[in-house]
């Protein structure tokens, strides 16, 4: 990719003084016109970046150059995109009403949660299920965990509570049977793989718990346990009765998965019309990333930032800064979806790259990281691109106190201050990208979602990198392994550890 010309051209764009000047960029009196766009229920304004029309028309010709029109329609059309596994990425389809995958999805998703919210499936200890308990870690959370908190918290409450038990840790497992009714309890294992060693350790521990309190009797039909997995057998082999398995496909990446059966805390959560809204909304922004020209195309153009700094301006690191307490889960969400899918050093011909892929991504609430983070925003040394979203919605005080807090940030690191006394000062010229949300709705947050997805696509596919892999993740879970079983037959010092890392685990075996 960095041999055509066009990324020469780009490296000379960014090597002009005045691209990342936005007070001379802002000279050019239509710039607020040309830099902001609109996509259903969301607003974006890139006129604050270090960016100017002809930098993104630059953009614009990478993207065509690394065929990412054609890219699109393979992954809108089932083929293979997942190089690795060869398998396609299947996500978008659940969202598509017109695609069988659709309602293949809804049916089973939506008849177990009837027969739950009806009363007909009953926890071991034969009471209806009132709770859900969602144990499952990165995709198998972090989605369900985002849209649970942003879209229940519009209505008075869920209409089944959900928790959720993602890393391992005794006193979590604790303090949630503490917390919750463990009679009405379903616990639910959501894991593709079934074989993430947390999720399998948190299940274990859940039902050893279980089985110590009195009028524990599962059967077939009374069950405390159930699994959503890509894996039944090995579920099935847990002994979660066949009835209390939802299945979903093995072309759905982690990731990308909350649409699919892993969306079921979800469905008990928000109930069916909300589910129904959220694929609605992430179907709307499929339609939009598939028919768009790249130059108003939100998810490519947020790709193209993205490129743009990583790869020309030579920033390493994005900020994800929702202004709203319901969208707090989301730089998380974002950081796995990015990092995960995009932390790659191989082409999709597994050659070495010598570009930059992903930023390091990181947020957290707006408001809550001004008191933490925002000092080095204004007065640090470094740029970093961010994103402020915000949401405009409800006409109260308090959320117009955080739009008008965002904006002002927004402001303040653009334009700065200058002061008498040097110190005191803020240079500005800090770029950053505005992105308004109509309201914090099902389908709005389904737009948001898949907006996001898109850009990540986008960005892996100018990369030239699979982005539905993560083999290095493997890495780490393979020595823990290796590390618990010699310890267990004694053999540590057959291993071929470096100094630093043996006397660790000989520091944990002494105490
Ligand atoms: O973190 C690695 C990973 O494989 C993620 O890609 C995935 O979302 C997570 O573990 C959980 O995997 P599973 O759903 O198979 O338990």
């Amino acid at each position: 990719m960095h041999n055509n010309p066009l990324w020469h051209q780009l490296h000379e764009k960014a090597k002009q003084p005045q691209v990342r000047d936005l007070r001379a960029l802002w000279q050019q009196a239509d710039r607020h016109q040309l830099l902001t766009y609109e996509c259903e229920n969301l607003y974006l304004d890139l006129s604050k970046n270090w960016i100017d029309s002809s930098a993104i028309g630059l953009l614009c010709e990478l993207a065509t150059h690394a065929k990412l029109k054609p890219a699109i329609e393979a992954l809108f059309e089932g083929q293979v995109v997942n190089t690795t596994d060869q398998l396609p990425a299947t996500h978008t389809q659940l969202r598509d009403p017109d695609n069988r995958a659709y309602s293949k999805n809804l049916d089973r998703l939506f008849a177990l949660a009837d027969q739950v919210t009806g009363g007909h499936i009953k926890t071991a200890f034969g009471e209806p299920v009132k709770q859900l308990v969602n144990i499952g870690i990165g995709g198998s959370y972090l989605g369900p965990r985002l849209v649970v908190e942003a879209i229940t918290e519009l209505q008075s409450e869920s209409l089944i509570p959900v928790y959720f038990a993602a890393s391992v840790d005794d006193a979590l497992i604790n303090q949630l049977f503490q917390s919750i009714d463990i009679r009405h309890c379903l616990f639910c294992i959501s894991s593709k793989s079934f074989s993430t060693v947390e999720t399998l350790m948190n299940a274990r521990a859940v039902e050893q718990k279980l089985k110590q309190l009195p009028g524990y009797q599962p059967t077939e039909h009374n069950s405390s346990l159930m699994a959503i997995t890509a894996n039944t057998p090995k579920a099935r082999a847990a002994g979660i009765p066949s009835s209390m398995i939802l299945p979903f496909e093995e072309t759905i990446g982690g990731r990308f998965s909350l649409w699919s059966a892993i969306g079921f805390p979800i469905v008990l959560a928000a109930g069916k019309e909300q589910f129904l809204a959220l694929l609605k909304g992430a179907h709307q922004m499929d339609c939009h990333y598939r028919e768009q020209p790249f130059a108003s195309n939100i998810p490519v153009l947020m790709a193209l930032m993205t490129v743009w700094y990583r790869n020309f301006i030579g920033l390493d690191a994005y900020g994800c800064l929702p202004y709203d307490a319901r969208l707090r889960s989301l730089p998380k969400w974002l950081q796995q979806l990015m990092m995960e899918s995009a932390g790659k050093m191989h082409n999709i011909d597994g050659e070495v790259i010598t570009y930059p892929t992903t930023p390091w991504v990181f947020g957290d609430h707006g408001q809550l990281s001004q008191h933490a983070f925002f000092q080095a925003f204004h007065q640090g040394v470094d740029a970093l691109p961010l994103d402020f979203i915000g949401v405009l919605e409800k006409d109260s005080d308090s959320q117009n106190f955080l739009l008008f807090n965002l904006i002002a940030q927004g402001a303040a690191l653009m334009s700065g201050k200058e002061e008498d006394h040097s110190m005191k000062g803020c240079p500005g010229n800090k770029p950053s990208t505005t992105l308004l949300m109509k309201d914090i709705s099902a389908q709005t947050v389904g737009q948001l979602l898949a907006m996001y997805e898109h850009m990540v696509y986008s960005l892996s596919v100018i990369w030239n990198i699979n982005c539905f892999d993560q083999p290095g993740v493997e890495l780490g879970k393979a020595i823990a392994r290796d590390i618990a079983e010699h310890v267990a037959n004694n053999t540590l010092n057959d291993m071929a550890l470096d100094p630093s890392t043996l006397s660790l685990i000989k520091k944990v075996m002494e105490h």
